[in-house]
């Protein structure tokens, strides 16, 4: 007999708690440094289908707003639960998020957190944790007029984040700030050697997927609505595939020409690549690189799904000696390792995972791939720089820095604002519904 969650065996294997699961996974993330995207998998493996959606909603949604809930929070208990008893504070934040950011009735969202404790083995806390909820419903208002004026319970960032961008963005860190707290569109490539977008965009149509199509890259697609990938027409051969606009940029910028041989430096999981090679099928070589062994077995599974082939290579961009077969390129991606402050609001754990200091040693390592790659371009060849960072150090100081010391770089403008003193284009969070994301094109004398 089939118990309700699929168990062959009458064995609940995936029906914890969703609640008791959320609070594991924020427990992980917050206090362990695992990220977002390792804790939130595992988790889904142990809860019933139906909740998955609701799991993630819960998990993102305390990473957003996690100072906030930490201040009500504190202003509710007397001491903090700590050590053994930590996973039991994230149940309370998951608690309060519902009450505050849902549309799940407040009796519900109270009663199925509170029965959460049985899961973190704490049943003796059920008291005290639905004291606590039930506190804040009737404090809320005053608790809340507390959050006006404070930033950082206004913003939800660390306050690094919110150095860095004032000074950036003197006039629009506010609105940078609010963009990276909402919730992401889900965005799709369109492979064009299937479907032109308008007809993929029918399609979908005909499945009630309704989208809109993008001002800014011609393949994309913004959905509605997110969908599971396999309602998506033709998916699994590659018809399509889940990418942001401004990430799919890169190829559009990069426009690698037939015979020509291309690099993609810092390739996983290699939708930048897939791109490429749906668009030119004509390349004398494609190859792909990356540092990060379980990732570049991604860039194999996204290519083989969509039929395409590249030389992928495990190996470090800045010491090419230790891979490159001395044939230069005529045009190369580097996709540089970088903040991934662009992309906050699809990645909410970066906020708390990321440190001031990693932006150093990031700028560091951007400059030595850059210098290391530019000797892998033929003369004349085009390197395209990308990060999905929104800070200038990553961004416009770094090319700014490139340009300064090598005199055969050449910027080439993409816009009218893309000059040798304020180089490249940086896309903001939010800005025609996409990532943040930077470009800058070089071309070698
Ligand atoms: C921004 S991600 C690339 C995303 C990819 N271009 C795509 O579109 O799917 C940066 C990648 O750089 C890789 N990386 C970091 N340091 C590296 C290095 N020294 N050499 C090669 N790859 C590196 C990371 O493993 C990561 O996969």
């Amino acid at each position: 007999m089939q118990n309700k969650t699929g168990s062959q065996w009458g064995v609940n294997l995936a029906n914890q708690n969703v609640r008791a699961a959320a609070a594991q996974v924020l427990n992980n993330v917050v206090e362990r440094g695992e990220s977002l995207s390792n804790a939130l998998p595992l988790a889904q493996q142990t809860i019933a289908v139906r909740d998955k959606a609701l799991l993630q909603e819960l998990c993102y949604g305390v990473l957003r707003w996690l100072p906030r809930l930490d201040f009500f929070c504190k202003s509710l208990m007397d001491k903090p639960l700590t050590g053994k008893k930590r996973p039991l504070h994230y149940l309370v934040l998951v608690g309060l998020y519902q009450l505050l950011y849902t549309r799940i009735p407040a009796h519900a969202a109270v009663a199925d957190t509170v029965n959460g404790v049985k899961e973190l083995k704490a049943p003796a806390l059920k008291g005290l944790i639905n004291a606590v909820l039930r506190n804040f419903q009737r404090q809320e208002e005053s608790l809340i007029a507390q959050v006006e004026n404070n930033i950082t319970l206004t913003y939800c960032y660390p306050s690094w984040i919110v150095k860095r961008l004032q000074a950036n963005y003197p006039s629009n860190y506010q609105a940078i700030l609010e963009a990276g707290n909402e919730r992401a569109p889900m965005w799709l490539r369109v492979n064009r050697r299937h479907y032109s977008p308008e007809q993929y965009q029918t399609l979908l149509a005909e499945s009630d997927i309704t989208s809109e199509t993008s001002t800014i890259s011609s393949q994309a697609l913004r959905l509605d609505k997110p969908v599971d990938v396999t309602k998506l027409t033709g998916f699994d051969q590659g018809a399509s595939s889940v990418q942001d606009a401004a990430a799919q940029m890169a190829a559009l910028l990069l426009d690698a020409q037939p015979g020509e041989r291309i690099l993609d430096a810092c390739a996983a999981p290699g939708g930048k690549t897939a791109h490429i090679l749906e668009n030119q099928p004509d390349l004398q070589a494609m190859t792909a690189i990356d540092f990060d062994q379980k990732r570049l077995l991604r860039v194999q599974e996204n290519l083989d799904r969509i039929g395409l082939n590249a030389s992928l290579i495990h190996g470090d961009a800045s010491l090419p000696e230790t891979w490159w077969d001395e044939q230069q390129f005529d045009r190369i991606l580097l996709d540089a390792p970088c903040s991934a402050t662009g992309v906050i609001r699809r990645h909410p754990d970066i906020k708390w995972l990321r440190r001031d200091s990693d932006i150093a040693e990031l700028v560091q390592l951007q400059k030595a791939i850059l210098k290391a790659n530019w000797a892998l371009l033929k003369s004349g060849g085009t390197l395209l720089y990308a990060t999905c960072s929104i800070l200038a150090d990553e961004n416009t100081q770094q090319i700014k820095g490139f340009l300064a010391e090598n005199k055969d770089a050449i910027l080439q403008p993409i816009n009218p604002d893309d000059t040798p003193e304020n180089p490249g284009w940086q896309i903001l969070p939010g800005q025609e519904y996409m990532d943040g994301f930077y470009y800058a094109k070089l071309r070698k004398a």
